[in-house]
């Protein structure tokens, strides 16, 4: 990809005392293959790929001024009603560091209300779906402010562009966030198998290379703890650095990149949940083994994981886990076995879950504008 931020000529035009406010909603995002371990300035170590969920959502309105002097950034920040002083900070940085990809933020007095369907202190990271709909509500300013193309149809290459530079964005807040802006299945990261790849911003897997049934997934998110994590991903992905295994793993994530999109193209169930659950446990290895070593799993994530492998022998019906970088599990299956995978959910694994705590989601429609 030529520079995405020259493609955008920001710096043309006097703007003065232009107010307004843009909103958007956007979904978190469920890796199958991870990244896991960047380069400056957050680019992936290897290709990752994910699908967006639907009830798992951050929505964003920023309420924008400029004026003929500097502008103060972020003035004020609240989440679910109320201020949230680090993540304000965290996101006051991140503005900051945008200027030179959106000039008109050092002339902008910027107000952010969000809110979160997450579960207050679940444990589920929020971030991913906080940085797409901030990075597509700057786009939106953006666009506004230079009539640049907008939002619209996907299939339309104004808007694709839109797309593409809302996730160039978002990655610069958190690496996983460039995921989130579309539905289907998501690539971030270079790959051979898909040419149109970058480690700039993800694309999207096209529809005629997924096998119907993968667009029923439902993602069953069961909360083990919800203690903030004892090393955050960022930490982790920085101690991938020296990791004796680290070539290792970018040959292996290459490799199940490939199964990954040959089972969602052929159908094949039983290799998707091979190698759903095989990136799942190498990222917890990668953490054991990396120094110094740590553990994020908790004996309930490993009770449940026993569990559904039991159950699945048992039943023959097709469910496989995930986790991100924490305890929790994400228990995916297909909508056809909804209730027979309520009932055991209900019956075998919320003993295990903190407060009996899960989240009923599944695959989601991507962002929209609010
Ligand atoms: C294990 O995107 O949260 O969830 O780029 O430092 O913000 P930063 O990290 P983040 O890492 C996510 C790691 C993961 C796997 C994945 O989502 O691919």
């Amino acid at each position: 990809m030529n520079d995405i931020k020259n493609n955008y000529d920001s710096h043309r035009g006097d703007i003065r005392n232009v107010s307004g406010t843009v909103g958007w909603e956007s979904p978190a995002n469920i890796a199958l293959v991870k990244y896991w371990g960047k380069y400056p300035v957050q680019l992936p170590m290897n290709p990752s790929l994910s699908f967006v969920l639907k009830q798992s959502v951050v929505r964003i309105y920023l309420e924008y001024s400029i004026g003929d002097t500097d502008g103060a950034g972020v003035r004020d920040f609240t989440l679910n009603g109320a201020p949230n002083l680090n993540f304000q900070s965290r996101i006051g940085s991140f503005i900051l560091s945008l200027q030179p990809i959106f000039p008109f933020l050092s002339k902008m007095n910027l107000s952010i209300r969000s809110e979160s369907t997450f579960p207050h202190s679940a444990g589920i990271a929020s971030s991913a779906a906080a940085f797409s709909a901030l990075s597509l509500c700057l786009c939106s300013i953006e666009s506004l402010l230079y009539e640049k193309p907008g939002p619209g149809m996907a299939e339309n290459p104004e808007s694709r562009s839109f797309l593409q530079k809302a996730s160039y964005v978002a990655r610069l807040g958190s690496g996983s966030a460039c995921r989130s802006l579309q539905s289907g299945f998501v690539v971030w990261g270079r790959t051979g198998i898909l040419p149109e790849s970058s480690d700039e911003y993800a694309v999207g897997l096209p529809g005629s290379e997924v096998a119907p049934v993968f667009n029923t997934l439902r993602d069953a998110i069961l909360v083990v703890d919800d203690a903030t994590k004892k090393v955050s991903s960022s930490a982790g992905h920085a101690l991938m650095n020296a990791h004796a295994y680290r070539e290792a793993r970018k040959v292996q994530a290459a490799d199940n990149l490939e199964k990954m999109v040959i089972a969602l193209k052929t159908g094949d169930e039983s290799l998707f949940f091979k190698v759903l659950e095989n990136e799942a446990l190498s990222l917890h290895s990668l953490m054991m083994s990396s120094n110094p070593g740590y553990l994020l799993m908790r004996p309930a994530t490993v009770s449940i994981i026993e569990n559904i492998l039991d159950f699945r022998q048992q039943s023959g019906i097709g469910i496989g886990f995930t986790l991100d970088a924490g305890p929790n599990i994400h228990l995916l299956y297909f909508e056809r076995d909804r209730s027979a995978v309520k009932g055991f959910i209900e019956q075998s694994l919320l003993p295990f879950c903190s407060k009996r705590r899960w989240i009923d989601d599944g695959m989601g429609n991507g962002p929209r504008a609010i």
